[in-house]
């Protein structure tokens, strides 16, 4: 066994076989993943073995969750993805996977597959990926070399016997539920830190405390009585409970002023929507929720801000958003007034249906509210 930097490295002699002492170390690794009986064992297991027997300077388990490639672990010299998921046309496991097929990178910097800015960042310089179930990817293994190299045949072919085996592996212990655990945990995770953020906005402006929490709840229950798709109304709800995190940078006393603004107050205010956008224009939802929330004070007749945008311009979730936000606005009381209530807020809304707010969106609140007696939670 010869020693690298931060690795042990297995190498045969022969270009074409994986020599003896290589095969051992592999029946070792299939003989502890035949063993393993969950999800997190089988990838610590082979994430460890690329690195030791192929002698790479880094290795991850890319798992396959529907359109996108979930990096869910790696080892290597400095940190690659771990935690991040990308659309599978736009990285290089997913293109192992659309194409069921190994790939070889000998230099990313000349390789029209590569998303080079995902790559400048890190140590990579060559790469070697394989599916895992060739016939119907599941996921692929993929090994990164820090200097530009050619991975040996025997480096390729043990990356496919560690594939083979982590398939089988996986098939034994039910991944598909891990996996479903694995992204449940990581939503909760993220709602969580939606809402704290949401929190830390209202401290300024107690006012209007539960204000982003209950527009998120209602923007959800009006996407789902549009027969939007359930991943898509979470995303909305999302967004919706972040909406007004550019008021952070509102000084507090304006956000609380029981009298009326000025015009120059005002105009202070309506900055919030460009600041929220710009606090999340480089986070990574899957989804724009940046720009829906940089959307929802535009109106249908261009009377709305920043930027005056007029009907098919303004993104549909922030359409939706928009109105749940005038609905729980005016069903709320504030300390400065009682709450209009909510046939002033139908009537607002229904005013001005198709002028400032979506028809489609407003008929849905109006079903919910009339026929389904919907009332928002306190
Ligand atoms: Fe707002």
């Amino acid at each position: 066994m010869l020693q690298n930097n931060n690795t042990s490295v297995l190498v045969g002699t022969d270009a074409c076989a994986p020599a003896l002492h290589v095969m051992e170390e592999l029946l070792k690794v299939v003989q502890q993943l035949s063993a393993t009986h969950d999800l997190q064992a089988v990838m610590d297991i082979v994430r460890h073995s690329v690195r030791e027997l192929t002698g790479s300077d880094g290795a991850t388990f890319v798992l396959r969750d529907g359109e996108f490639c979930y990096y869910a672990e790696e080892d290597a010299i400095t940190p690659l993805w771990k935690g991040l998921r990308f659309p599978m046309e736009i990285c290089i496991s997913g293109w192992v996977m659309r194409n069921r097929q190994p790939t070889i990178i000998e230099d990313i910097y000349h390789d029209d597959r590569i998303p080079i800015d995902v790559y400048r960042k890190t140590f990579v310089r060559s790469l070697a990926m394989v599916p895992i179930k060739t016939n119907d990817p599941i996921g692929a293994i993929g090994c990164y070399w820090s200097k530009v190299c050619q991975p040996t045949a025997e480096q390729v072919q043990v990356l496919h016997v560690l594939a083979d085996t982590a398939a089988i592996a996986m098939d034994n212990i039910g991944y598909q539920e891990s996996i479903a655990s694995q992204a449940r945990q990581l939503e909760e995770a993220i709602d969580g830190t939606l809402l704290t953020v949401a929190k830390m906005v209202e401290l300024k402006d107690p006012y209007t405390s539960g204000h982003q929490r209950r527009v998120g709840i209602l923007s959800y229950d009006m996407a789902c009585e549009l027969g939007w798709d359930k991943k898509r109304c979470e995303m909305l709800r999302r967004a919706a409970i972040v909406h007004d995190i550019g008021k952070i940078g509102i000084p507090g006393e304006l956000l609380t002023k029981p009298s009326k603004l000025t015009p120059q107050e005002f105009g202070l205010i309506q900055t919030h929507a460009a600041m929220s956008y710009d606090i999340l224009k480089d986070v990574n939802f899957l989804m724009p929720i940046a720009k829906i929330i940089l959307q929802h004070h535009e109106r249908l007749n261009g009377s709305g801000y920043p930027h005056g945008l007029t009907g098919e311009q303004i993104l549909p979730e922030a359409k939706i958003i928009a109105v749940a936000d005038v609905f729980e606005a005016m069903t709320s009381h504030r300390p400065y007034r009682p709450a209009p209530g909510m046939d002033a807020a139908l009537e607002e809304l229904l005013r001005n249906k198709g002028v400032l707010y979506d028809s489609v969106v407003v008929d849905a609140l109006v079903r919910l509210v009339k026929e389904k007696n919907y009332c928002l939670p306190e």
